[in-house]
């Protein structure tokens, strides 16, 4: 493991959920795991007005995210809640930050942290600028003296013209070097895995290309409905709140050249590389043909009503925010070029899955007649759940003739003794910034690249009339339509919780549709 400094994490949005569900309990695992320096403490900030106890009580003590089954774990979180301070920063977040600047000093001293601070907004971003100016006016954002370090939660603007602003913004105040933009599927072990995938093993980089690769398929698929989180999914949808940042990250490792080391800077050179090569599509007739929307409908799921989109909470009743996204499109590169991706993101599906898909060209010369579509060569490296790899490969049924069956070739997270302790995203992603490990942090130049693409799909669904929200009823996948855009290539692999689906046994959410059901 790699060292790391004495530091203070300072929280903004202390009181939010995130600290509750996410942060909290992820420096709770790094803290039991032994990961943390001697010398570390959280300080949590935010309007409302908590002592260190309340806010102990609140994130540790009488949290319902805070899991911890160990005999002695009472224990262990009064050791750990010693760590944890609070500060209320009085009216709002637009204000003089001396009085939190003291605060931070105070501790400073007292722990021996030596003006190592990390400064994590789980804000509106539409803020992040004012508090960014408001540190550095406490000189807290000047390193010399101990480094400083800003981690900055998404949504990373709205469009291309807000994520410019917002990048700017935050430059003024801080380097980019110290900016750490989060995007929580980087810090999946999954895809990480994809980099040891494709450029530790000699058998797949030589194919991964267009001489071998037919298309690729990306699904991201959840069951659930926006749930109490309707006001914010309504301004933002599919394609903003998935498709722009996790889903644009994977497929820049997808499609990245190999980079000339583990370097974070060139990994990230080559992945802004692959998605400043996405063809971006801005005449209609191509946005009709390759972007579709749906959003969901009401049905019955499991023998209980589901919500359709509109009836949702905090949802506009005539709202045309898509739950459903699905694009086709191209990387015009050396290596991509007329390789089409499809990559769709959807909420109330029939499971919840996130898989890629790599289909490979059917042999040039078939010999076997009676060899079909669907023995092609399949690579499929699946994100969540189920984590693993599985390779779809045709062998001989026995007997006479030469029939083509498709068989499987699979790897398990699971089966690694250390699979069953992936650490959780935001563990990995902290204990990173903390190290000052970027590799898994978008750069302000990826960011922007992938919204230069999102951009014009975004406005030709709100502008034009050709573009209609399809319905889709709870528990689908997704409008009918969507099939239309993979024409030609097969057909959507509609995924089941577990890897190795066969006809037989396919894991989802749902009853009653004929297969082996949860
Ligand atoms: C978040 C989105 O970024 O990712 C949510 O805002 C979504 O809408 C979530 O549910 C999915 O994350 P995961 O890790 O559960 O796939």
């Amino acid at each position: 493991m790699k060292s790391m400094d004495e530091q203070m994490l300072i929280i903004f949005g202390a009181s939010g959920d995130l600290t509750k569900r996410k942060l909290i309990p992820a420096l709770y695992d790094l803290y039991k795991g032994d990961f943390l320096p001697e010398n570390f403490v959280v300080l949590g900030t935010s309007r409302s007005d908590l002592t260190d106890d309340d806010f102990r009580n609140r994130v540790v003590f009488n949290s319902e995210f805070l899991k911890d089954e160990a005999e002695n774990s009472d224990a262990t979180k009064a050791e750990f809640a010693k760590k944890l301070f609070y500060k209320d920063l009085g009216d709002g977040y637009d204000t003089d930050f001396t009085p939190l600047k003291e605060r931070i000093h105070e501790l400073n001293s007292k722990f021996k942290i030596n003006h190592n601070f990390v400064f994590y907004f789980s804000l509106p971003p539409s803020i992040y600028e004012t508090v960014a100016k408001n540190l550095a006016a406490v000189d807290l954002s000047v390193e010399g003296v101990g480094w400083k370090r800003l981690i900055v939660e998404k949504p990373f603007g709205y469009s291309l013209e807000t994520a410019k602003e917002l990048n700017i913004g935050l430059q003024k105040y801080f380097r980019e070097s110290q900016i750490y933009r989060i995007d929580h599927y980087l810090g999946k072990e999954t895809v990480q895995n994809l980099l040891v995938t494709r450029f530790s093993n000699t058998v797949f980089e030589p194919l991964w290309n267009r001489n071998y690769i037919r298309h690729v398929e990306i699904t991201n698929a959840e069951s659930v409905g926006v749930g109490n989180r309707g006001g914010y999914y309504d301004k933002s949808g599919a394609l903003r709140d998935m498709f722009q940042n996790h889903l644009m990250q994977i497929v820049s490792i997808v499609a990245m050249e190999p980079p000339i080391s583990d370097d974070p800077e060139e990994i990230r050179n080559e992945k802004v590389k692959a998605l400043k090569s996405l063809r971006i599509m801005d005449d209609e007739e191509t946005l009709f043909n390759h972007t579709i929307r749906g959003q969901y409908t009401s049905a019955i799921i499991n023998g209980e009503t589901v919500k359709g989109y509109r009836e949702e909470e905090g949802v506009d009743p005539a709202s045309t925010t898509e739950t459903f996204a699905a694009i086709k499109f191209y990387i015009d590169n050396w290596r991509w070029k007329d390789v089409p991706f499809y990559v769709r993101t959807a909420k109330r599906m029939p499971t919840k899955v996130t898989e890629i898909v790599i289909h490979f060209k059917p042999s040039h010369h078939h010999i076997f007649k009676d060899q079909d579509f669907d023995t092609d060569n399949k690579l499929i490296i699946r994100i969540q759940p189920d984590e693993g790899i599985l390779m779809k490969f045709g062998v001989k049924v026995p007997g006479q003739g030469f029939n083509v069956e498709r068989a499987n070739m699979d790897f398990y997270y699971s089966d690694l003794e250390e699979g069953n302790n992936i650490m959780e995203a935001y563990e990995r992603l902290l204990l990173d910034a903390m190290q000052g490990d970027a590799t898994l942090y978008a750069r302000a130049d990826e960011v922007e690249a992938a919204w230069a693409f999102v951009d014009p799909i975004l406005k030709y669904w709100n502008e034009s009339k050709s573009a209609i929200v399809h319905g889709y009823s709870a528990g689908v996948w997704g409008p009918l339509h969507a099939d239309d855009l993979i024409e030609g290539r097969g057909f959507w692999r509609n995924p089941c919780k577990n890897l190795a689906d066969e006809p037989s046994y396919c894991v989802l959410n749902i009853k009653n549709n004929g297969t082996e059901n949860l």
